[in-house]
């Protein structure tokens, strides 16, 4: 079965959305298959964020994310990478569907409160960024 990554980011944990989030994914059908707390590191986010390097968000992302704990998923089900890319809604919350976790809980594009890997194969390169202990994750 498919399995994604989703990082719930350090604003809306802050905000008490931990929950309302994660229930978002599990009403839809995703199965939860790991779930931790972390203080990222930087260069776990330099990993991260590698496609991003150089734009000129890439400091204050890095930032934001540093700012407290995220709490990171993965999330199991059929198509799952793409389910949870329309859970999360457009990059621009300004932009995200009424309905979705960006276009309910947020204003601003630089906080945005949840990452979804976008394709498969980023969702086993940052499965392996942020689940490392879990090997058999394709
Ligand atoms: P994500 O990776 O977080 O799921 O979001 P995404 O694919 O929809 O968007 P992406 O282009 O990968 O951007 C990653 C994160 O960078 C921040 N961002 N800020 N100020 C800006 O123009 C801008 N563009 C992107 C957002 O926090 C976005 O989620
Ligand atoms: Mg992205």
């Amino acid at each position: 079965m498919e399995k994604t990554l989703v990082l719930i980011k350090p604003k809306a944990v802050l905000r008490g959305l931990t929950g309302h989030i994660i229930a978002r994914y599990e009403s839809k059908g995703l199965k939860l298959a790991a779930l931790k707390m972390v203080d990222a590191t930087k260069e776990q986010l330099e990993r991260h964020y590698e496609e991003h390097q150089g734009k000129p968000f890439y400091e204050s992302l890095l930032e934001s994310m540093l700012s407290g704990p995220i709490v990171a998923l993965m999330l199991e089900g059929n198509q799952a990478v793409s389910a949870a890319r329309l859970i999360n809604g457009a990059t621009n919350p300004i932009e995200a569907a009424p309905g979705s976790i960006r276009g309910d809980y947020g204003l601003e594009i630089e906080h945005n409160i949840v990452h979804g890997a976008d394709v498969l194969e980023s969702a086993q390169r940052e499965i392996s960024i942020w689940f490392p202990e879990k090997e058999d994750n394709e």
